[in-house]
């Protein structure tokens, strides 16, 4: 397949492994958090569906999925500021026990916006569980409850974080190497 840049996967910071073993724990806290309840999973397309794939399957509550669709960064690695909802939810919120899952907590700008437009809809409860965070890079104050790993400001691909949409069928996290 041609590639319009020559940028690829450099070195893995997180293997599959070390993934797997993350996401049963965050499994685990999220089921002993919400004993008893109904979950409604909330998945920000597209760079979370490995995660959440992976994630469901140990969670041993009730839940529901849904997905939502935000307007990233295009085809660089800047985040552009403007987030746009390009999917909607199919459900309602309103009562519901919501945990949006996140592939990546960067700047930030992108999850704030979603959370204020999915809080407007009178969740019973809201909160975020992101696989990555880059706490470095942080620009918007956000309340984060589960997260798989921090990372420093490192622009990575793989288990369904992309670059121009290439490398999210990598099993494993890695840096991109080649990019500007
Ligand atoms: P934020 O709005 O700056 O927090 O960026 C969030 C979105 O940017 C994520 O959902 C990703 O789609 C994308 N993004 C941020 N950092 C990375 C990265 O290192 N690799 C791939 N995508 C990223
Ligand atoms: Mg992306």
């Amino acid at each position: 397949m041609s590639r319009p840049d020559d940028t690829r996967p450099g070195e893995i910071l997180i293997p599959e492994e070390q993934l797997q073993t993350r996401v049963t724990e965050l499994a685990a806290e999220i089921s002993r958090d919400y004993a008893g309840r109904r979950l409604l999973l909330v998945g920000v397309l597209k760079g979370a569906v490995p995660f959440m794939a992976d994630l469901i399957r140990r969670i041993d509550v009730p839940c529901e999925l849904d997905f939502m669709a935000v307007s990233s960064y295009g085809s660089t690695t800047h985040s552009s500021g403007v987030v746009r909802i390009l999917k909607d939810l199919d459900m309602p919120l309103a009562g519901r026990d919501v945990l949006v899952v996140e592939d990546v907590i960067d700047s930030g700008l992108t999850l704030s916006y979603l959370m204020k437009s999915l809080a407007a809809r009178e969740p019973a409860s809201l909160a975020i569980c992101t696989l990555l965070a880059k706490p470095g890079r942080r620009r918007l104050a956000l309340d984060v409850s589960y997260v798989g790993f921090e990372l420093p400001d490192v622009f990575v691909v793989g288990y369904g974080l992309d670059h121009d949409e290439c490398f999210r069928n990598l099993p494993h996290i890695a840096e991109l190497d080649g990019s500007e």
